[in-house]
């Protein structure tokens, strides 16, 4: 049974893709400090897999911690790499702190994954190396353009890394590049927790609808696209995760063509924001309090996926569609309400 080693194990897509990897037969440890997570993503993932997976609470900008946990798996044949900060505006506002995290912690791993010969590390990138594109749907050999923050200036660094790490060692790497996670686990054991005042889209409209939030703003209308808001490519968190399971096995069984393959992980679908605030309005029965409001510095006017390559090399068969993303998002937000009134 293979040993997948995942940073970030207890976040969102983390704890998904470890539900995804136990269902497929894998051995998993996890590595998180709880920095943006708490443990009761373990207890969601035991309760949907009947496992309990060990985290470790290690920091890996602490190289002596993270090495450790090498020293007690000399057998780890993969890695998924998630462990890092990811909120746009407050890299914009805290750059020293993106680069120090995502930098700092992805180097230290990466000592560890030569000195211990670890065979396979998947990279979790995004679409937002794209910037602005100039054409869409975008596939993988679209230029990445200068990041719009400091966070996908993180994300484009690790990218620019990793290349020059495997074509340096016997690692072989995928960089899979998501567009828009949304949604929970069918189970509702485990989904996204935003810390704080949520930035995302989906987050901003369940906490809305919920009454966590008085009112959410649509950030400009004014744009060159079908409705004048922003078009994005929402793909359902459980997708995403199975992606990752593929792109191990892929490894594994050495399918891979170059030493660090790219794939885009989106829908192919582009949807703007009022159309998934409508979405989430049918399929919730709730009418959403939002106003439209000036744009949102950063943000890309339009951007979707070619996804043709992870479905025709990895095999990836997307599951969910965007009624599934909104009603399992809005059964998450409705179950964080029930747990606090208990
Ligand atoms: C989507 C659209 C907002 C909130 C994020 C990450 C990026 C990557 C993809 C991981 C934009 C609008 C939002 C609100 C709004 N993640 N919006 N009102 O910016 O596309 O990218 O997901 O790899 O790193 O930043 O996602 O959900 O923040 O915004 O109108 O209250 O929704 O302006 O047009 P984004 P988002």
């Amino acid at each position: 049974m293979a040993k997948i080693l995942v940073t970030g194990g207890c976040g969102y897509i983390g704890s998904h893709t470890i539900v995804d990897l136990l269902e497929n037969g894998f051995d998993v440890i996890s590595l998180d400090d709880f920095s943006r997570s708490t443990n009761t993503a373990l207890e969601g993932i035991e309760k949907i897999t009947g496992k309990k997976v060990k985290n470790y609470a290690v920091d890996l900008k602490n190289f002596d911690d993270t090495q450790a946990v090498f020293q007690e798996h000399t057998d780890i044949d993969g890695i998924i790499h998630f462990a890092a900060y990811k909120a746009v505006g407050e890299s914009v506002q805290e750059p020293l702190r993106y680069y120090e995290n995502n930098m700092f912690g992805l180097i230290n791993l990466l000592k560890c994954v030569q000195e211990f010969g670890v065979p396979h590390f998947v990279f979790s990138s995004s679409c937002t190396v794209y910037g602005n594109p100039d054409a869409i749907p975008v596939t993988e050999a679209t230029p990445t353009k200068k990041a719009e923050s400091p966070y996908g200036a993180t994300k484009q660094m690790g990218e620019e890394i990793l290349k020059d790490f495997t074509n340096a060692t016997a690692t072989n790497t995928i960089l899979l590049r998501y567009f828009n996670p949304v949604g929970a686990h069918p189970s509702i054991y485990i989904g996204e927790l935003p810390v704080g005042k949520p930035q995302n889209l989906v987050p901003a409209i369940t906490q809305t609808a919920i009454g966590k939030l008085p009112k959410m703003w649509v950030h400009g209308t004014d744009y060159d696209t079908r409705d004048g808001s922003c078009i994005r490519d929402y793909i359902h968190v459980s997708d995403i995760a199975h992606a990752h399971t593929l792109a191990v096995q892929y490894l594994l069984a050495e399918k891979n063509e170059t030493t660090c393959d790219i794939f885009n992980l989106g829908t192919g679908d582009g949807v703007s924001v009022l159309e998934a605030i409508h979405s989430f309005e049918t399929v919730s029965g709730v009418k959403l309090n939002y106003e439209t409001g000036p744009r949102r510095a950063g943000d890309v006017v339009a951007i979707y996926a070619n996804n043709d390559a992870a479905v025709k090399k990895l095999g990836w068969n997307i599951q969910y569609g965007l009624k599934e993303m909104m009603d399992t998002a809005w059964k998450w937000e409705l179950s964080l309400k029930e747990k606090e009134n208990i």
